[in-house]
């Protein structure tokens, strides 16, 4: 149970992915554990086929369509797509014999499906509702990209952003590879050292991201960030009898409060300090609703190093990245981030452009169906490799995967008990179905974890 709990939120990776001497988990020996399995060199992936997933025949799409009730879920995988002038085969994506490759199909269909530029869709609506904000309250000044491709260097999404060397993010175990130097952006921050380079001291960029995680409703491997940047010059601040440092943060946090006083209304908020590599300070930016305190954003002043190695040597700037899934679940009443991707008319059509107060109304909720399974684990295993092969198999059927059990017998083996919560957003499955995935699950998991099923 532990390890859900310590399951990283998309939106907050980066915040829970600080080096070790920085962790507040650094006593936790599950939190140990997850880690050491993090850091899984590349080679170790190499049982790891997740082609063999993808193929036609076991596309998680491909035994419901011979099932005409489910020909709705089918979604074509395009060979050829543009993105942000960016021509991308799929060959140049999913490499079937690249053992530093880890995407699968179901990442590669989501590629150029840019639901933040639908301006009917709840991620677009708020996109725009953000972009308002900043227009109305700096006009002319932000400039706005919202087709960048997200196929970026390992430079451009790590190192330009100062990540360190044995950050767990950088593994294969959390983020996509599509060649050892190449990787799906796991965040918008991988654009913000090309576009200060090019001399821009204002933009947001928006963007989908994508991240190998665990599977509840507020997981997806794939969602969308946008980052903010604002660089200040030292007129700026020169008046304000305040240092430089403390100016930006103080710039930083009003704007950000006015942010979510735009979205949110007049909500209770508080600033929680956190650590990110690239800022310092680095905070997270909390609202109250629903009862809860709720993360809303990552945020601080850029490290001066980031700006110095893009030519701004007088410059100091700040800069905010947040999940947009996050919010529009909140703002729309949304229960489970995989609507976010149904083309179902019942939900899409409730949704209109510019209209961001509309909540949300569950056509019917259909039944989840449960089912356990249990393995000994090898050294290698980890839960989101599990998670990926349930994805791969079922696609977005699946709901939940959840340790339920866990225990290292005498002779040191250890057995893990996972529960799969199945249940379609859009119909009812029927018996037979979900006993036929859970099948070809256990298969897979048997087959490509090097697990051994109990
Ligand atoms: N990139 C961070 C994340 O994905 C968010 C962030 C952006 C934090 C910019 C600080 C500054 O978690």
């Amino acid at each position: 149970m532990l390890i859900r709990v310590l399951s990283i939120h998309p939106a907050h990776a980066f915040r829970m992915a600080m080096p070790l001497s920085h962790s507040p988990l650094l006593k936790s020996p599950s939190y140990l554990l997850l880690r050491h399995h993090s850091f899984a060199p590349p080679s170790l992936y190499r049982f790891l086929s997740f082609r063999s997933l993808s193929s036609p025949l076991s596309s998680p799409f491909s035994s419901l369509s011979s099932n005409r009730s489910s020909k709705k879920w089918k979604q074509p995988i395009a060979a050829l797509l543009e993105i942000g002038g960016v021509k991308i085969a799929k060959d140049d994506v999913v490499k079937e014999n690249d053992p530093t490759n880890n995407v699968p199909d179901t990442i590669f269909s989501k590629l150029g499906v840019e639901l933040h530029r639908r301006d009917n869709h709840p991620i677009g609506i708020l996109k725009n509702a953000i972009y308002d904000y900043f227009d109305t309250n700096f006009p002319a000044k932000f400039v706005k990209f919202d087709d960048l491709c997200p196929i970026v260097s390992i430079k451009e999404n790590f190192d330009d952003v100062l990540v360190p060397a044995d950050h767990i993010s950088r593994s294969y175990n959390d983020t996509y590879y599509v060649d050892a130097q190449t990787v799906l952006r796991c965040h918008t921050s991988a654009h913000q050292a090309e576009l200060l380079r090019k001399g821009h001291s204002h933009f947001l960029v928006t963007g989908d991201v994508y991240r190998r995680d665990s599977i509840d409703s507020t997981h997806y491997p794939v969602f969308h960030q946008m980052e903010g940047v604002r660089v200040f010059s030292p007129d700026d601040w020169a008046g304000s009898g305040m240092d430089a440092t403390s100016y930006v943060a103080m710039d930083l946090k009003k704007s950000l409060e006015g942010l979510a006083k735009h979205l949110f209304g007049a909500v209770d908020m508080r600033w929680v300090d956190t650590y990110f590599p690239f800022t310092n300070p680095s905070f997270e930016l909390e609202i109250f609703f629903q009862e809860k305190w709720m993360e809303v954003l990552g945020c601080g002043v850029t490290e001066q190093e980031i700006l110095r190695r893009s030519g701004r040597m007088d410059g100091v700037a700040w800069a905010f990245g947040l999940g947009l899934e996050r919010l529009a679940m909140v703002l729309f009443d949304i229960p489970d981030i995989r609507l976010f991707w149904s083309t179902d008319q019942r939900f899409t059509s409730q949704f209109s452009e510019g209209k961001l107060g509309i909540k949300f109304q569950p056509f019917s909720k259909y039944p989840p169906c449960y089912k356990d399974m249990s393995f000994w684990i090898s050294d290698s295993f980890t839960e989101n490799n599990l998670c990926e092969v349930v994805r791969g198999i079922a696609g977005d059927l699946v709901e939940e995967v959840q340790l339920i059990d866990n225990f290292t017998n005498k002779k040191g083996m250890t057995s893990h008990c996972y529960r799969i919560a199945y249940r379609s957003m859009e119909r009812s499955l029927t018996d037979e179905e979900i006993n036929q995935l859970q099948g070809r699950v256990r298969e897979a998991v048997q087959s490509k974890l090097n697990v051994v099923l109990r």
